[in-house]
């Protein structure tokens, strides 16, 4: 018996093993906390052997807990005092219920909402770096023998919660962090546009723009989203030119335009010194986004495919947005003289390539401008 014992032991090491090493590498890859919680809520019910199991987690500010069920479904929210998850959500201790029916602690409440009968019960909390409860780990139902869980459950539910917690936390701060670093950007495209008093918002449209022509062009979403990300600041050199000559209300003189075209060394100068990415993307972007597919613009007179791509797509975007908006100097041009003036830079001042996407496409991109002047 007891050698029995030891067996199906082992045999259920095993097993584990093999889910560990199954779900792990889908976990560490996993950068979105919703498809975490579902990743999460599989592994914890093929470990204990569970009907349901979800990793619920604490909303403090609408004092709630929440989980994911399945992609695509809404997300899951319960009282953070309600039940058994909320008891171990208050009091940080585990459970280990053979029926529920049976226990004061219950709330009936969501069986009768969703017509379910849950009996035996298992919860853990979720410990934080710093030891304070930030979820719970519930898994409802035990399938098989013995109908209940077992304190073998319960410890390996408690592991995995360990690393659950670990996970979850550096998801969500990096998230927080990706989520800070986009307010920023936007933070100072906005500063370079609210200085030189453009019309609306040539920063946003600027990176619609761009993230659609790339799209066309066949580049990875991953590319898409970067330029989308990194394309408001395109222009942010100009917070270093001077009022008279940034919003002149007429046309500038050759110094003026001299002094205008540094904006987009200023731009690159500012942004290059960066340890992020993103932020050397966007000086990429800065420092090319006038130069010219025949080798006649600034700041470099780069030629061709010398010039990075981004910015020769931001290039395609900006004039478009330039030329189909009013600007402190110029009105806005009519539809059909804009494109024209596309087909007559195909090549000189644009890609080819980029032009014909941009053409292919017209409605797509022109109808955000024709909305707009109405
Ligand atoms: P922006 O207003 O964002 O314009 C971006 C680009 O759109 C311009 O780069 C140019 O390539 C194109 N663009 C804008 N208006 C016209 C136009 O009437 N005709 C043609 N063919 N292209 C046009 P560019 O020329 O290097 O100018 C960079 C920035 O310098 C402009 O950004 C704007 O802020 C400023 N700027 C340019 N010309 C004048 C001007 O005559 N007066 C004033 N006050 N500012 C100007
Ligand atoms: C850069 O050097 O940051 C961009 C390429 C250039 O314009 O020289
Ligand atoms: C393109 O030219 O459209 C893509 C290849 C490159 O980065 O030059
Ligand atoms: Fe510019
Ligand atoms: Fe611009």
């Amino acid at each position: 018996m007891a050698t029995e014992e030891h067996k199906n032991e082992m045999d259920d090491s095993q097993r584990i093993l093999h889910l560990l090493f199954e779900y792990m590498p889908k976990i560490a890859s996993e950068r979105k906390v919703d498809s975490l919680l579902v990743l999460m809520n599989d592994l914890g019910r093929s470990i204990v052997r569970s009907d349901r199991c979800s990793l619920w987690l604490l909303d403090k500010e609408k004092r709630e807990l929440w989980t994911k069920v399945a992609h695509g479904v809404d997300e899951l929210r319960i009282p953070m005092e309600a039940g058994f998850a909320g008891h171990c959500m208050t009091t940080g201790e585990s459970l280990l219920v053979e029926d529920a029916y049976n226990d004061e602690r219950f709330d009936r409440r969501s069986d009768e909402k969703t017509h379910y009968h849950t009996k035996s019960v298992l919860a853990v909390p979720l410990k934080n770096s710093v030891g304070k409860v930030m979820g719970v780990y519930q898994a409802i139902n035990k399938q098989g023998e013995p109908g209940y869980f077992t304190p073998k459950d319960l410890e390996n539910l408690s592991l995995i919660a360990v690393y659950s917690a670990k996970t979850v936390e550096s998801t969500m701060l990096n998230a927080e962090l990706e989520a800070t670093q986009r307010d920023i950007i936007h933070i100072l495209g906005d500063a370079s546009e609210y200085r030189s008093q453009e019309t609306g918002d040539h920063i946003q449209r600027v990176a619609e723009v761009s993230y659609n022509l790339a799209k066309f062009m066949g580049l990875p979403e991953s590319y898409c989203q970067k330029i989308r990300l990194a394309a408001p600041l395109h222009d942010l050199g100009k917070i270093g030119i001077p009022d008279a000559v940034l919003n002149k209300p007429g046309r500038l003189n050759t110094t003026e335009f001299a002094v205008m075209k540094t904006h987009s060394v200023i731009g690159r100068e500012m942004l290059r010194a960066s340890k992020r990415k993103l932020l050397r993307f966007a000086a990429e972007i800065a420092g090319t986004h006038h130069e010219r597919w025949d080798g006649t613009g600034y700041p470099d007179g780069l030629k061709g495919e010398d010039i990075p791509l981004s910015g020769r797509i931001c290039a395609v975007a900006d004039v478009l947005d330039a030329l189909s908006c009013p600007r402190c100097y110029k009105e806005a041009w009519p539809e059909e003289d804009v494109r024209a003036e596309f087909i007559k830079q195909r090549g000189t001042q644009f890609q080819p390539e980029l032009v014909d996407v941009l053409l292919d496409h017209w409605e797509l991109f022109y109808s955000g401008y024709r909305n707009r002047r109405i």
